[in-house]
């Protein structure tokens, strides 16, 4: 983006107040070009150019990996995507911080990102402390275009440039050894093979490089209703009932995940089974997890 081009989106911004609860304005992620993605693939320059979009995406989505469960399932997050609001920014931000800094991936430096399942990209700026010196690289199947909340949170998003592919972690299409570092953030649980993504990580990270997989933790129906009683009750009572109402409003989904895991342990065994060496794995507060491992 251009500084004039920068200046005239912050200058549309001022003084043009956003509720918490309203749709968001959307914006393109500003991205690599195909000469700039081209080392990193393994298709031919020729495939690169005829799947590459004028907006510079590249749509390198096979039909196959999509199963009729996934797709409905999809459909409902897609309602989800268009209803975020500023209250799930600030609230996930806690979560980002501390597996950054407990990681330490927080601080990396000349590396090469995939993010899959990476949603809107935000995570090129809300994990990594120094973005500018990294290649990162946005896998999702879905066109999730930037809120607005994130334009006015982090300028680096107008300025600093990411790979963008239309895809599905079950089939990258990316070089062997090509990467430093993989997330999956809340997506495994999104994944129509789960397995699938976890052999396509072995083969396209480096030696030593790193997977980082967070997902959500089947809570048993006791524990959901503890917690919606304790919410309802709460001096957030009326910032519940906000949420609430938009989320009805625009038909968000109590719940579309197409896998739910009650431990780490099925995700450990698979990555152990491929070879990679467990770092860190935790549960944190019963309702996310986080592994961290190595190749
Ligand atoms: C809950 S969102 C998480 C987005 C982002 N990682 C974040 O933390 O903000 C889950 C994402 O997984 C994507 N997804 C669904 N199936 C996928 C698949 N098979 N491979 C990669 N991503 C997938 C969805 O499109 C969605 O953007």
């Amino acid at each position: 983006m251009t500084k004039e081009n920068i200046l005239k989106t912050y200058f549309e911004l001022i003084e043009n107040p956003r509720n918490i609860y309203q749709n968001a304005q959307l914006y393109e992620q500003n991205r690599f070009n195909s000469e700039e993605i081209k080392p990193f693939l393994r298709l031919s320059d020729a495939d690169i150019e005829a799947k590459m979009t004028k907006s510079n995406v590249l749509d390198y989505r096979p039909d196959a990996v999509k199963t009729e469960e996934w797709e409905s399932q999809n459909k409902r997050f897609m309602n989800y995507h268009r209803s975020l609001t500023p209250f799930t920014l600030i609230n996930g931000l806690p979560f980002n911080h501390y597996l950054g800094i407990k990681t330490g991936l927080a601080y990396a430096e000349n590396k090469v990102v995939l993010d899959v399942g990476g949603g809107t990209g935000q995570t090129f700026v809300n994990f990594f402390q120094y973005p500018h010196k990294l290649t990162y690289f946005l896998i999702d199947p879905n066109l999730r275009l930037l809120h607005d909340q994130f334009i006015r949170i982090y300028p680096q998003l107008l300025t600093l440039k990411m790979g963008h592919i239309l895809g599905f972690g079950e089939k990258l299409p990316f070089k062997d050894s090509s990467a430093d570092i993989v997330l999956c953030f809340a997506a495994i649980d999104h994944m129509a093979d789960y397995k699938q993504f976890l052999v396509e990580s072995k083969r396209v990270l480096k030696e030593k490089g790193q997977i980082l997989i967070t997902g959500h933790i089947d809570a048993p129906m006791t524990k959901r209703a503890s917690r919606f009683l304790g919410q309802l009750f709460s001096a957030t009572f009326f910032e519940f009932l906000a949420r609430k109402m938009h989320q009805l409003t625009n038909r968000v989904a109590i719940d579309d995940h197409t896998v739910h895991f009650d431990n780490t342990q099925v995700i450990e065994n698979e990555l152990k089974n491929l070879g990679f060496r467990i770092e860190q794995s935790e549960i944190i507060k019963g309702r996310q997890f986080y592994i961290l491992a190595q190749k």
